[in-house]
């Protein structure tokens, strides 16, 4: 392979690497050029029939050509082929002058193939309609394969309901970048965004609140009502999109806390018996699921739908923030403890967590909850997805438990870009610019070799109490995704924030043909 190419110097590569995000494991680059034109043809092994049809769609729009596929090698060849030898989602991709090989396991390795091929394409390869450009590829070598397994996206579709066609050019989005997960966070104290067809409730009266909180201090309000779910053929939509794009859909259906939607609609749920209106601040919310039977009878039968909704292995069943103050104050979860032989709240809460654990076991998947389903004790099936603190994950990986970190130091998209807040958005707080996302390392220091196959990956968190539309989620995570991107995917001896910074000014010219609405680089208080 070497003698196809001109070696070049540590600083010549650096000119004339092309700007691949997230950076691959190896790159060898030469001087020449394939072109693509009207006569390329497709050469495809069957396994790989579907991602050619990807690879059409993703070319044919800006170049006009077919893409014709044919039963030989020819030159002037895009080829898939299958090499059994490659990692699960690696692949190697081979540029010549006369042709195309990529080579994968399975299609998912050839999938990412494709997308680290847009990107050696001019950006107008990004364009949806013809435009008069020469298609040239730079020669090259690439080996490629992930850091990690779990490369995940969290979207909080609760607190503002983003639209359908939103989230699938979002998950586009996420699949160009090699994310594989999108976590999304469908129900919460201000909204219940999934249609569950026996509990009809849930979205009738769930799905919208009279008014939103526009500031915390000073409270404002926006002073109009605000709404919306899925159905179930959407999320059947989104579910199958995503799964084109190799991205796992995670449903988060949040419990026993942040769930005054689900009790407004269901007063019975509650600890109180008070009717509820669906919640329009923002915060950590009193108001808990009770403990009885028939609370978790509900929520399993939810799952039921939700599994059938939802082919993840993993369903999210969210578990922080969940004050104890209700359950203090209620006879009835106070006798619940007792006839539990349960020693305290927190291992009520431990309960409530395992009724689930073993429900989704059972059903053969697993359960992934947010740090505080430590508390009382992790259920024996959990994986923990951890933002409160590196001591959780010890104790997680520790007693062999998989953990995903998504810690506000590092993940949390909700917070600010840049210390000069007057020239940001109304976010929540915080601070998290780009190359603070860059640095991150989801394996700990102190984790031994053994507890760091415990971590699964990584994921970036939108919550959207502030973040009210699209082009605002656009926003908080372009460019900052890019960098997490290559925590998520890159080989760690690799990483390299000046060099990633480099490539970044290229590839926001993709962004700019697809219109992301990313924040510029440049602004006034950049960081
Ligand atoms: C969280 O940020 N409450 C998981």
């Amino acid at each position: 392979m070497l003698s196809l190419f001109i070696l070049l110097t540590a600083d010549m590569q650096m000119n004339r690497l092309p700007s691949i995000i997230p950076a691959p494991q190896s790159i060898e680059v030469g001087d020449g050029f394939f072109e693509i034109d009207g006569r390329t043809t497709l050469h495809v092994a069957p396994e790989f029939d579907r991602v050619a049809s990807m690879l059409r769609s993703y070319l044919a729009p800006a170049t006009g050509f077919t893409f014709e596929k044919i039963e030989s090698v020819a030159l002037n060849q895009i080829g898939i082929a299958l090499d059994a030898n490659l990692a699960d989602e690696g692949y190697r991709l081979v540029v010549s002058e006369n042709r195309i090989d990529i080579s994968a396991k399975s299609a998912v390795g050839a999938f990412y193939a494709i997308q680290t091929l847009r990107q050696l394409l001019p950006p107008q390869v990004f364009e949806s309609e013809r435009q008069e450009v020469s298609w040239k590829v730079p020669t090259c070598a690439i080996e490629d394969s992930p850091r990690f397994s779990w490369r995940g996206s969290h979207l909080d579709v609760a607190r503002h309901f983003m639209p359908k066609e939103f989230v699938l050019r979002y998950i586009d989005l996420l699949a160009l970048h090699k994310f594989n997960v999108l976590q999304l966070h469908l129900t919460d104290d201000q909204g219940w965004r999934i249609e569950i067809k026996k509990y009809p409730k849930l979205t009738e009266i769930g799905a919208f609140r009279k008014d939103t909180m526009l500031t915390y201090s000073p409270k404002t309000y926006e002073g109009k009502p605000h709404g919306g779910f899925y159905t179930q053929e959407d999320i059947r939509e989104i579910v199958a999109y995503a799964k084109d794009r190799f991205v796992t859909v995670v449903p988060e259906i949040e419990m026993p806390g942040h769930s005054q939607a689900a009790i407004a609609a269901y007063p019975e749920l509650g600890n109180t018996g008070k009717q509820l209106d669906v919640a329009v601040d923002w915060g950590v919310n009193e108001n808990v699921f009770n403990v009885e039977d028939s609370t978790i009878q509900f929520l399993q039968n939810v799952l039921d739908e939700v599994l059938e909704l939802f082919p993840s292995p993993f369903i999210h069943i969210g578990g922080d923030e969940c004050p104890k103050t209700q359950w203090q104050q209620s006879e009835r979860a106070q006798a619940r403890m007792k006839e539990l032989g349960l020693a305290n709240e927190n291992e009520l809460q431990s309960w409530f967590i395992k009724q689930m654990d073993d429900f989704l076991t059972k059903r053969g998947r697993r359960l992934v909850g947010w740090s505080e389903i430590l508390e009382g004790g992790l259920a024996p099936g959990a994986t923990l997805m951890v933002w409160l603190g590196d001591e959780g994950a010890m104790e997680a990986v520790s007693s062999g438990h998989d953990v995903v970190m998504a810690q506000t130091t590092h993940t949390y998209f909700d917070y600010y870009q840049s210390e000069d807040t007057s020239k940001e958005p109304h976010a929540i707080g915080g601070l998290l610019p780009l190359s603070k996302v860059y640095e991150y390392n989801p394996i700990l220091p102190q984790m031994s070799r053994e507890q760091s196959k415990h971590v699964l990956g990584v994921q970036f968190q939108v919550w959207t109490e502030y973040i009210r539309t699209p082009s605002q989620v656009e926003y908080m995570v372009f460019p900052r995704a890019c960098a997490l991107a290559e925590v998520a995917w890159s080989p760690i001896e690799k990483r390299n924030y000046d060099d990633f910074m480099q490539r970044l000014h290229k590839h926001i010219e993709r962004l700019d043909v697809l219109r992301v609405n990313y924040r510029p680089l440049q602004s006034p208080g950049a960081s």
